[in-house]
């Protein structure tokens, strides 16, 4: 299979290179070449840092080393709709299922969602791969696909076309789909998982965590949360798109070269934005205060693939935060990414001995945290108004104020 790939830069689709697979005794290999006049093109940048901008092929096993590509196709959630259409599919046309190898799913997810300004043509270049014929569903399409999303979790036969048009394109685990907000914004309504006991509310959560983190100064996605059945739906603002344009992304974790279930510091990114990064004096204290926040609500499920960057004329800089999470209790916790070297305590006092690294001074550091525990010091205030239970609100009290004390005591 061959692939041409363009990526927007300034609302512009330049052609990038050309992607070949070849599929030999049941396993995958791919090579990517950036073409001579994306070369020459002034804003032409590195896809992933993988990929330094030089002639001749990058090859890979699959697309693992070639993370520019992963970072624009399914992660658990769509990979695992689209083998289940494709398994669906076969049992209609009464024949075997085809297996569905990394370039596959990079081309089977639908354009218009695709993540960042990375996007799959035909070898001609005249059609992008997989464009929805049904186009994003509107916000008021959500209690529908919910519903499917369900179904989906529960029965293995479930018809699963109209998620794999809206949300296969998406990263991450959780379902998901993709959905046109009021105003007509690109939007992720992220949904809870059909088993999720109400007493979690996950995504109500979610959304707590990002209006305090807005009111510590953080820079977050516009969101909402939808009442669905009773039930919560983040709606989030996607970043990487402005109106119709697309902004280049990159994860974290391709930032860094990583793969993952690899145990990462924040202090990788900090490399990588000192030496690509269009705005290190204001991302990398950035990076921080989110490392800060982190340790204070036990945001434990912070792996790489959880940072974002989006390309700036001069470079990248951090996306606005997501995926930040509470978790319940009082007791030690550990992140999936460690703030200094190797300590994976989510603890405050953990930022502040490597602050510096972070060009954040000690008296800094400390006037942060102080502020940091006044903002979350509503923490409670914030959750009811979000509609969250009383019970809910328990459960999570020991997380919060435990939290609060630790960022008082730096
Ligand atoms: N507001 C946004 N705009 C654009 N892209 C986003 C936004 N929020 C998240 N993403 C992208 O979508 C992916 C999935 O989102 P998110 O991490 O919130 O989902 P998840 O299913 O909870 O992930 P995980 O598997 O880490 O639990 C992210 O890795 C990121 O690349
Ligand atoms: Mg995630």
């Amino acid at each position: 299979m061959e692939l041409l790939v363009t990526v927007q830069i300034a609302g512009e689709d330049v052609p990038a290179g050309r992607l070949f697979q070849n599929v030999r005794n049941g396993a995958e290999t791919a090579s990517f070449s950036y073409s001579e006049a994306y070369l020459a093109h002034p804003g032409a940048f590195a896809l992933s840092p993988d990929m330094p901008l030089s002639r001749g092929s990058f090859h890979s096993e699959g697309l693992r080393d070639l993370r520019a590509f992963e970072d624009c196709m399914p992660d658990r959630w769509g990979r695992n709709l689209l083998m289940r259409a494709e398994r669906n599919e076969a049992l209609r046309e009464r024949r075997a299922a085809r297996s569905l190898f990394e370039c596959d799913m990079l081309a089977g997810v639908g354009d218009e969602t695709r993540q960042g300004a990375v996007r799959i043509w035909g070898p001609d270049g005249l059609r992008a791969l997989a464009p929805s014929n049904q186009g994003v569903p509107r916000e008021v399409s959500v209690l529908q696909l919910l519903e499917e999303a369900d179904l989906a979790a529960t029965d293995m036969d479930a018809d699963v076309r109209d998620l794999v048009a809206a949300g296969s394109s998406l990263g991450g685990a959780r379902p998901k789909a993709s959905v046109r907000g009021e105003r007509g914004a690109l939007c992720i309504a992220k949904f809870p998982k059909v088993d999720e006991s109400a007493i979690d509310d996950v995504c109500a959560w979610e959304r707590v965590s990002l209006q305090l983190m807005e009111r510590a100064g953080i820079v977050v996605p516009a969101s909402r949360l939808l009442r669905v059945s009773g039930r919560s739906v983040l709606l989030l603002e996607r970043f990487d798109r402005i109106g119709d344009t697309r902004v280049p992304y990159l994860s974290g974790l391709s930032a860094i070269q990583g793969n993952d279930g690899g145990r990462y510091s924040y202090l990788d990114l900090v490399e990588f934005l000192e030496e690509e990064g269009a705005a290190p004096d204001d991302d990398i204290p950035e990076l921080w205060k989110r490392a800060l926040f982190t340790c204070a609500i036990g945001n434990t499920d912070n792996h790489m693939r959880n940072q974002g960057l989006l390309r700036d004329v001069n470079g990248w800089r951090l996306s606005p935060a997501f995926d930040v999470n509470p978790s319940k209790g009082d007791q030690s916790k550990y992140l999936a990414s460690a703030v200094g070297f190797d300590d994976a305590r989510a603890d405050p006092s953990t930022c502040l001995e490597v602050c510096e690294y972070y060009r954040v001074s000690a008296r800094a550091a400390k006037r942060v945290a102080r502020d940091m525990a006044l903002v979350l010091s509503d923490w409670q205030k914030a959750a009811s108004s979000n509609g969250i239970s009383k019970a809910s609100i328990d459960a999570m009290a020991s997380c919060f104020e435990s939290g609060i004390d630790r960022l008082r005591t730096l």
